[in-house]
């Protein structure tokens, strides 16, 4: 099997909607942010390279919101903290190499202009793209969703106006009201995907080579396992334990890494689910296992998104699927789950049963083999996978520790306190 690549653009796309599922108030935020400022950096005359790191940068801007809830301050509050979620978006960002000059432009988002100490944040340079964001994103947030757009148009820039060199860079200021005369750019920043009408300006050939893809559905994965405290390192202990068990399985050696960045992206539609949901310590209501059971339907058409994941979305996606066909949400059964989609279903569920919760501890060896050995019993999975994962317990299990123990750093380097 050829050596995965894919393109940095699809990937970006497909975290930039997941984040979305975050906060539904803010329906298509990051691409009205990402639309809006690639207006304004074309009126500007920006050289390419520095139109693309600013889209992208505006595409996920949010990436460090914390637990969900800080959604709706940044909805609702024209100046939040700076060293808030624009510099925590950059601490996950900020080793990855090909998104190291958009991680910059995160980190200071919501710093104001100030009448030009703007530019500078203790002693660090901000960027320019940092205040075309910031404008950017404070337009899109400044207009009523529901109601006409274009008769909207005067008073939100009577109110960014009013802002110019306090909050916003005048310049860029200026560039907007230019721009404004044209509707065109309103009704494309409010239609159903704003990106859409700028895609082919964009055209950036970035491709991530097979490393790179890896590291980044770990950062991903971060995403999805820090918005609850509860889950701060589940995906990471599955994307290894389904690794493992591939590679007992004989599985090669690009397939085990598809299989890890499965395991990263397997829960990217629980970035939907609400997190009263997500910490629950006992059984759901009817009502909220409802809301529970779409988070694969959304991971599977999220990772849709990226043409090259057609294998890694199936394996992903169907971890709540049964071979008895009793799963959900696709009811599909055995003869449709390959066995790349058992391991991750068996990973998942030794993950979930055996990682210490804060409302329980795992569960010891013998439960857990009881646990599974009915799973098997009732036709739910597969017994071959559950075999090998009995062979290996001790060090599957400590292959699970391991990496939830470098995740759980990774969590509180995140969570940690700005000075
Ligand atoms: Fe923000
Ligand atoms: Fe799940
Ligand atoms: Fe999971």
């Amino acid at each position: 099997m050829e050596k995965l690549t894919i393109k940095l653009y699809d990937i970006l796309l497909c975290l930039s909607n997941a984040l979305e599922l975050l906060s539904p108030k803010l329906y298509n935020h990051h691409q009205q942010t990402a639309y809006m400022s690639y207006i304004i950096a074309e009126h500007l005359g920006l050289p390419a390279n520095k139109k693309r790191d600013l889209f992208y940068a505006a595409l996920i801007h949010d990436i460090g919101t914390l637990f969900g809830s800080e959604n709706l301050e940044i909805a609702e509050t024209e100046t939040v903290s700076i060293k808030y979620h624009g510099f925590r978006g950059w601490r996950l960002l900020k080793n990855f190499e090909p998104l190291k000059h958009s991680a910059q432009i995160i980190k200071y988002h919501h710093v104001s202009y100030e009448y030009g100490k703007g530019m500078q944040f203790e002693n660090e340079n901000v960027p320019e793209e940092s205040h075309i964001i910031h404008l950017a994103d404070r337009v899109c947030m400044a207009f009523a969703q529901k109601k006409n757009i274009l008769s909207q148009v005067g008073s939100v820039l009577d109110y960014i106006e009013s802002r110019a060199g306090s909050v916003f860079d005048p310049v860029y200021v200026e560039v907007l009201k230019k721009a404004a005369q044209k509707e065109y750019i309103w009704l494309n920043l409010f239609s159903r995907s704003p990106i859409e009408h700028i895609q082919e300006q964009i055209c950036d050939a970035t491709v991530l080579s097979s490393d790179e893809t890896l590291e980044f559905t770990q950062i991903i994965s971060h995403v999805i396992d820090f918005k609850s405290r509860f889950t701060a390192c589940h995906s990471a202990g599955v994307a290894q334990i389904a690794k493992e068990i591939a590679r007992l399985m004989h599985f090669s050696e690009s397939e085990c890494i598809m299989m890890q960045i499965a395991g990263h992206l397997h829960d990217i539609g629980k970035l939907a689910v609400s997190n009263k949901i997500l910490e629950k310590d006992n059984v759901l209501e009817i009502h909220e296992y409802a809301e529970m059971k779409a988070h694969t339907y959304y991971t599977y058409h999220l990772l849709n998104i990226v043409p090259e994941f057609s294998i890694i979305k199936e394996w992903a996606a169907y971890h709540h699927e049964k071979l008895n066909g009793n799963g959900y949400p696709f009811h599909l059964s055995g003869e449709n789950l390959t066995l790349g989609s058992r391991i991750m279903t068996v990973s998942d569920i030794f993950a979930a049963i055996t990682e210490d919760r804060p409302y329980r501890k795992g569960m010891e060896k013998e439960k857990a083999v009881n646990v599974l050995e009915q799973m098997v019993e009732r036709n739910e999975i597969d017994k071959n996978v559950v075999k090998v994962l009995f062979e290996n317990y001790d060090n599957i299990l400590q292959v699970r520790k391991k990496a939830q123990k470098a995740a759980l750093i990774e969590f509180d380097k995140f969570t940690a306190p700005f000075v």
